[in-house]
């Protein structure tokens, strides 16, 4: 089974690259020279080209352009790597009968619905990188290739850009920081994310039949939820620093793209379907900020 990642030194790739070897051998793409293919995706012949020489038996795509807010001035920058892409490996998988995971984001919806989003609540994106994060899934299920498309939010992991590496600095830096408390979501590890991938990729049937019934969108999230302020607030009693934290509103702190204020998804989709279920935002926050490798 040849496995072809994009992004594998993305949060959610790396962490890929460490559990995707047991399903089967990985061929990993990125910008990076650590990559077994260098690719730039920003032309997207170049990955139709990958494609056709690895010939992979499944496609895992963490590729994607995550400047939320720098997506606004760039909106065609974001657009071939969050619509274009996934359009490009649609087509190309449905040719081959090849299987995707390809992951989404919270950001698709516009944050008003009271409870938990759930698969078939109506997107509504407020922002570019929504907007062209919710074309890349459209794509991705109008080729009718067998894509599970992995809704993720709030990734955050040892490495790359996230919240918890800036509030790690900031606290140390700062003796005071106002952080948003009327955003609320589920901080996910791209280690939890990684290890349900694998899980799910597990049980995928080799019949294309049956894996095309299993196709679709999935929501993949930890259980709790918190705010952003509440998730700085368990970084700081972890990491045992002085900094005072004080609560304030998403008005408070203007940005270039709008966010919603709810961001919670419900899994039991992803439950029912592969029997997987990731344990609460914190305790995965503790087995993270514990980890050595
Ligand atoms: N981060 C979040 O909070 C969050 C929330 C919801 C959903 N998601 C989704 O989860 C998935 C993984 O996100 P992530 O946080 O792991 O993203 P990330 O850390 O920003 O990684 C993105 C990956 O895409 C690659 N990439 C970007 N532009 C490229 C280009 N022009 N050519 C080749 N490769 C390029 C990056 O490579 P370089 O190292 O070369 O830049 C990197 O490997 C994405 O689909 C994202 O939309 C993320």
């Amino acid at each position: 089974m040849r496995i072809l990642l994009l992004g594998a030194t993305g949060q959610v790739g790396s962490e890929l690259v460490r559990t995707l070897p047991s399903t089967g051998s990985l061929i990993t793409t990125s910008r990076s020279n650590s990559s077994d293919h260098i690719i730039d995706l920003q032309e997207p012949s170049r990955l139709q080209d990958t494609l056709d020489t690895v010939a992979p038996d499944i496609i895992v795509n963490a590729s994607a352009y995550t400047a939320v807010d720098k997506a606004e001035s760039e909106p065609n920058a974001a657009m071939q790597l969050n619509t274009e892409i996934p359009a490009v490996i649609g087509v190309w998988a449905k040719k081959h009968g090849t299987l995707v995971v390809h992951y989404s984001t919270d950001y698709v919806y516009d944050g008003t619905k009271p409870g938990p989003y759930v698969e078939t609540d109506t997107p509504n994106p407020l922002n570019v990188y929504g907007r062209t994060k919710l074309a890349g899934d459209e794509a991705l299920l109008a080729s009718g290739c067998a894509a599970l498309i992995l809704r993720v939010s709030w990734v955050y992991g040892l490495r790359g850009n996230n919240f918890l590496l800036t509030m790690q600095k900031l606290m140390r830096e700062r003796e005071e920081l106002s952080i948003v408390d009327d955003q609320s979501g589920a901080p996910t590890w791209g280690r939890s994310i990684a290890e349900a991938t694998t899980a799910i990729l597990a049980q995928t049937p080799l019949d294309i039949d049956k894996r095309l019934r299993l196709a679709g969108i999935y929501h993949l999230g930890p259980s709790g939820a918190t705010t952003w302020f509440g998730f700085a607030s368990a970084i700081r009693e972890r990491l045992d620093l002085p900094c005072r934290l004080v609560p304030i509103k998403t008005r408070q702190y203007p940005t270039p793209a709008r966010r919603p204020l709810n961001s919670l998804m419900d899994s039991t989709k992803l439950r029912d379907t592969f029997g997987i279920t990731l344990p609460a935002w914190d305790r995965t926050l503790d087995r993270c900020l514990s980890d050595t490798d």
